[in-house]
C-alpha cells in the first residue's frame, strides 16, 4: 500500500500541481478544496502526511492544522504548510499550531518531493525515539539451500510487519554475494553494505547508518547488499554486529535475509536473532540442508522455540509430503506457503512484492498472518486504538478461525 498524502488547497491549480508532483513518485494523493472537506476525508481514511494551504475561505490552514493535531488519528502525521506568505511571523504561527514544515509558493516539484521525503523519514525515526519500544526484534531468514524463497519471505515479511504496525521496520540484506532484496523492491542501490568497507566498527553511528539505508515509498527501510560481490570478503563480523545493534535501537523490527552459509557475518546475526525462520522446499536436498542447519543450531545452543521451519512450495506438485519431512527432521513445520507462481514472479520481474502491491490477495493475507504470528508480544497485547487495515484483516481472520473451531 502506498503512502497517502492529503492536499488541501482552495486553488484547483495548486492542487493539481502538488498532486502531479507527488503521484509521479507513486504517492497516493487525496485532494480537498477546503478545511471542511479535509476533515471529512480524514474521517474516512487517515493520511500519512498532510499538505495545507494557509489562506482558505472557512476553516483556514492554521485552524485545520490545529484540528488535525487534536484528532487522535492524525495527531502524529507530518504536516506541511504551503503558502505564498513568506513572512517570518507567518512561519512561526504555522509551527505554533503544530506544522512540521513550511514551503513557500511558487515551488519546484522536486523541492516539494524532497521536503515530503524528509518529513516522512523523520517521522519514522522519531516515532521510536519518543516511545519506549527501543529494542527491535531481529528475525533472521536462513537456509543452506538457495533458490527456495528466502528472499521472497524476507521482503514480504518485512513489508507486512510495517503494514501491520506502522512502526519502523528495516530489511537487511546480508546475502553479500548475490543479494536481491533491493531489486525485489525496485530500489536503485545508491547505498549498501559497501559503504561500510574500510570503516572501523566503532566509527559507525546512527547518522551514517541512516544515510546508507534506502527508503521505499511504503515506509520500509532497506540495507542493501553490495552491487558487486567482492565486498563480501571485506566486511567484518564486527561491522555487522555494530550495524545490527544500532538498528535494534531504532527499529521495532529488523528482518535479515541471510546468505546460505555459516560464515562469521552470518553467525553474528543468528546469535542475536530472537527468531530464525528456516525455509525448505518439499524436496530431499532441501530437507537434508534443513537437517544440517538444525544440527548446527543445536550445537550452537540456539533455543528450539526460536527456530521455525517454513515449508515453501516453490513447485506445483509431487513434493515430499509434510508428514514425512516432519518425521525426518523430528520437528514440526510451523508455517506452510503454497505454490503461488504468478504473484511472486511479479515481485521478481517488476519489483512489486504482493504484500505492498496486491493488498487483497490470498498470499498477502498469509504473509500478514505470519508477520502477526512473529510480532512482539507487547504489540499483540496492546494493539493501537486506531488499527491499520492490515491488522484489522488479521484480527478478522483470527476471529473467523476461532468461530469455525467452536462450531466444529
Ligand atoms: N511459494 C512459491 N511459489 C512459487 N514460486 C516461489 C515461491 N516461493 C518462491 N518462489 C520463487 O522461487 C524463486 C526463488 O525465490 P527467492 O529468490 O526468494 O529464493 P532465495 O532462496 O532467496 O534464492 P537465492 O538463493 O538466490 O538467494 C523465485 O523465482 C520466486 O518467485
Ligand atoms: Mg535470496
Amino acid at each position: 500500500m502506498s503512502v497517502r498524502i492529503l492536499v488541501v488547497d482552495d486553488s484547483v491549480t495548486t492542487r493539481k500541481l502538488v498532486s502531479a508532483a507527488l503521484s509521479s513518485e507513486g504517492y497516493e494523493v487525496l485532494e480537498a478544496k477546503s478545511g471542511e472537506e479535509a476533515l471529512q476525508l480524514v474521517e474516512e481514511s487517515t493520511p500519512d502526511l498532510a499538505i495545507l494551504d494557509v489562506v482558505m475561505p472557512g476553516i483556514d490552514g492554521y485552524e485545520l492544522c490545529r484540528r488535525l493535531r487534536n484528532n487522535e488519528a492524525t495527531e502524529r502525521i507530518p504536516i506541511m504548510m504551503l503558502t505564498s506568505l513568506d513572512e517570518l511571523d507567518e512561519k512561526l504561527k504555522a509551527f505554533e499550531v503544530g506544522a512540521d514544515d513550511f514551503l513557500p509558493k511558487p515551488f519546484e516539484p522536486a523541492e516539494l518531493r524532497a521536503h515530503v521525503k524528509v518529513l516522512l523519514r523523520r517521522v519514522l525515526t522519531s516515532f521510536v525515539r519518543s516511545g519506549d519500544d527501543v529494542h527491535g526484534k531481529i528475525i533472521a531468514i536462513h537456509s543452506l539451500r538457495g533458490g527456495i524463497g528466502s528472499s521472497t519471505l524476507a521482503v514480504n515479511l518485512a513489508a507486512a510487519l510495517y503494514q501491520l504496525w506502522r512502526m519502523p521496520v528495516v530489511l537487511v540484506d546480508l546475502s553479500l554475494w548475490n543479494g536481491q532484496a533491493a531489486v525485489m523492491l525496485n530500489l536503485s542501490i545508491r547505498n549498501s553494505w559497501s559503504d561500510f568497507v574500510d570503516i572501523p566498527a566503532e566509527q559507525i553511528d546512527a547518522t551514517m547508518l541512516d544515510q546508507v539505508l534506502l527508503s521505499h515509498d511504503s515506509g520500509l527501510r532497506v540495507l542493501a547488499a553490495p552491487p558487486t560481490p567482492e565486498v563480501a570478503e571485506l566486511l567484518s563480523a564486527d561491522v555487522v554486529q555494530k550495524v545490527l545493534s544500532l538498528l535494534t535501537e531504532q527499529y521495532a523490527y529488523v528482518v535479515v535475509d541471510l546468505p546460505h552459509d555459516f560464515q562469521d557475518t552470518t553467525l553474528s546475526v543468528l546469535d542475536k536473532a530472537q527468531n530464525i525462520l528456516l525455509p525448505l522446499a518439499p524436496e530431499l536436498v532441501s530437507v537434508r540442508a534443513a537437517a544440517t542447519c538444525l544440527n548446527v543450531y543445536r550445537q550452537l545452543g540456539y533455543s528450539k522455540d526460536a527456530v521455525h521451519l517454513v515449508l515453501n512450495w516453490t513447485f506445483e506438485r509431487r513434493g515430499v509430503p509434510r508428514k514425512d519431512i516432519e518425521r525426518a527432521l523430528k520437528r514440526n513445520i510451523s508455517l506452510v506457503f503454497p505454490f503461488v507462481k504468478d504473484e511472486l514472479v511479479s515481485a521478481l520481474t517488476l519489483g512489486k512484492p504482493p504484500v505492498l502491491y496486491s493488498p487483497n490477495s490470498a498470499i498477502t493475507s498469509l504473509f500478514e498472518d505470519v508477520a502477526y504470528f512473529l510480532s512482539k508480544d507487547e504489540h499483540k497485547q496492546n494493539p493501537p486504538d486506531v488499527k491499520t487495515p492490515s491488522l484489522l484483516g488479521v484480527m478478522e481472520r483470527m476471529e473467523a478461525r476461532r468461530r469455525k473451531r467452536v462450531r466444529v
